[in-house]
């Protein structure tokens, strides 16, 4: 018979080992927070409302980080340990009956499979509990699994108190259990504070069951990086790195090319279609969708933004907030922000910046250009240098450029203004009035030749 699973989320301490104002689990690995990725892998086994999460340290931030997800709180005032975090959670749970699996908030690189195949252990062995354990070469900081001459698990001893013998075992207590639920609150409550820290530790669970005549069953696991447990910024660190590695692996054997993996950061929300090819270092956060066979550049940095497909974002552009239509190519060293939409097949080049604007289907600015809260029309052609000025020091005005105008080099666009279709902006013009269709505006002194002067000023300054 299935049982009801319950799950609950130590995530109360503040993680002095951090060193951080930030409660830990709010720090960022893999482009989401600790405590996000332990809400993730709980939510794959149990409904919202069986999941709580103990909060302490920055609790109204640590809750705001997940609250979307529908889970439930406990507040742990005081750090007392993790005993006595999952004693918080008693009044959530106990009535659900069934399991308890008890989880981290800094332990993100945990599986939703391994988590599911717990359980799956849990049931086989049919232990009072059952812990998820591995070996490591270096189980430096972690509590130790003690077993006995015929290899049941009959506790757990944490660094600190370990003699020299029990530091010598290399399984190690991953935190993460599964629990008869009947049983863990009945015994809670029989867990002594510990001597040295007055703390009350869950792992002294694993002696009391024991104790009572039940038994604890490791469940032990081959990939060891999955239960990495965040304590300072160097696992930070290594855990960021695995877990983008992941997502990146995820998206070649899904058809996408990447150069240079281990370069890039690809955000967990992040979409890419086949056959897009992704160059070295590039950055592609947030909510990005990218269509299929599209490029996207070394070093670019994606952000919210839309790629339609055959797009090209060639190196070192930023995309935020904004949209590139079907065929269309950006950079090198294009900006596109806040809802800019460069249409089907146009153009934006090196060095120009697009804020709020709509560049038409095939316009072209190739070179060095301000365009912000423009809309330009099909086929128009923006000349190097062309500056919007959208800003009269209080308020924000719009320009229209119409389709298949030209607006020529090193023009000054001062908004509110409009060019009309089809019209032509001399180059270097200061364009302060609307021009009409079909129209030549020159917004600029005539040119006068001053012939024989030069060797007039010479003459005289030798003189
Ligand atoms: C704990 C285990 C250790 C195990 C290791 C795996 C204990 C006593 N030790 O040690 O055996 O090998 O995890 O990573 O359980 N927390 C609270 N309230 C508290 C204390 C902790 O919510 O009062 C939360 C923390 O926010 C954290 C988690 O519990 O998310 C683990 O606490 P931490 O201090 O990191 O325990 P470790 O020393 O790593
Ligand atoms: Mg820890």
């Amino acid at each position: 018979m299935e049982e009801t699973i319950s799950i609950a989320i130590l995530a109360a301490g503040l993680g002095t080992r951090m060193r951080s104002k930030k409660a830990k689990v709010l720090h960022q690995a893999g482009g989401r927070t600790l405590v996000e990725h332990a809400v993730d892998t709980a939510l794959a086994l149990a409904p919202p409302e069986r999941v709580v999460v103990v909060v302490g340290h920055q609790a109204e931030q640590v809750q705001e980080a997940v609250a979307r997800h529908g889970v439930r709180f406990a507040v742990q005032n005081e750090q007392k340990g993790t005993g006595h975090a999952v004693g918080c959670c008693r009044e959530s749970l106990q009535d659900n009956g069934g399991l308890v699996i008890v989880t981290y908030g800094d332990c993100p690189l945990l599986r939703d499979e391994t988590l599911a195949a717990l359980v799956v252990a849990y049931h086989d062995e049919g232990a009072a509990c059952t812990v998820i354990t591995t070996e490591l070469d270096e189980p430096t900081g972690y509590g130790r699994i003690l077993r006995n001459a015929s290899g049941d698990v009959i506790g757990i001893v944490e660094q600190k108190a370990a003699t020299p013998e029990q530091l010598q075992v290399r399984e190690i207590n991953s935190g993460i259990y599964c629990f008869n639920a009947a049983l863990l609150w009945r015994h809670l409550g029989d867990i002594k504070p510990n001597a040295a820290s007055g703390e009350l530790y869950l792992t002294d669970m694993v002696e009391i069951l024991v104790g009572k005549g039940h038994r604890v069953a490791a469940f032990p696991i081959d990939d060891a990086s999955e239960l990495l447990g965040i304590n300072t910024r160097l696992e930070l660190a290594v855990a960021d790195r695995l877990l983008r590695e992941r997502t990146v692996r995820e998206h070649m054997l899904a058809g996408v090319t990447i150069e240079k993996p281990e370069t890039v950061t690809i955000d967990p929300g992040a979409v890419i279609g086949q056959d897009t090819v992704v160059e070295a270092f590039a950055q592609i956060r947030g909510k990005t969708v990218i269509g299929e066979e599209c490029r996207i550049g070394t070093a670019s940095i994606l952000t919210n933004a839309t790629i339609e497909n055959g797009a090209v974002v060639e190196a070192f552009s930023m995309v935020a907030d904004s949209r590139v239509g079907t065929g269309a190519k950006v950079g090198p060293f294009g900006r596109l922000r806040m809802q800019a939409h460069v249409h089907t097949k146009a153009v934006v080049g090196n060095f120009v910046e697009l804020k709020k604007t709509e560049l038409g289907a095939g316009s072209k600015a190739q070179h060095l250009a301000y365009l912000g809260d423009a809309v330009i029309g099909e086929d128009v052609n923006i000349g190097a240098g062309t500056i919007t000025c959208n800003y009269d020091g209080v308020k924000k005005h719009a320009t229209h450029i119409r389709p298949r105008s030209f607006v020529g080099s090193n023009s000054t666009l001062v908004a509110p203004v409009e060019i009309g279709e089809g019209s032509y902006i001399a180059a270097g013009s200061v364009i302060t009035n609307s021009v009409p269709e079909d129209t030549l505006a020159v917004g600029r002194a005539r040119q006068v030749d001053k012939q024989g002067w030069p060797s007039k000023r010479r003459s005289e300054q030798q003189s």
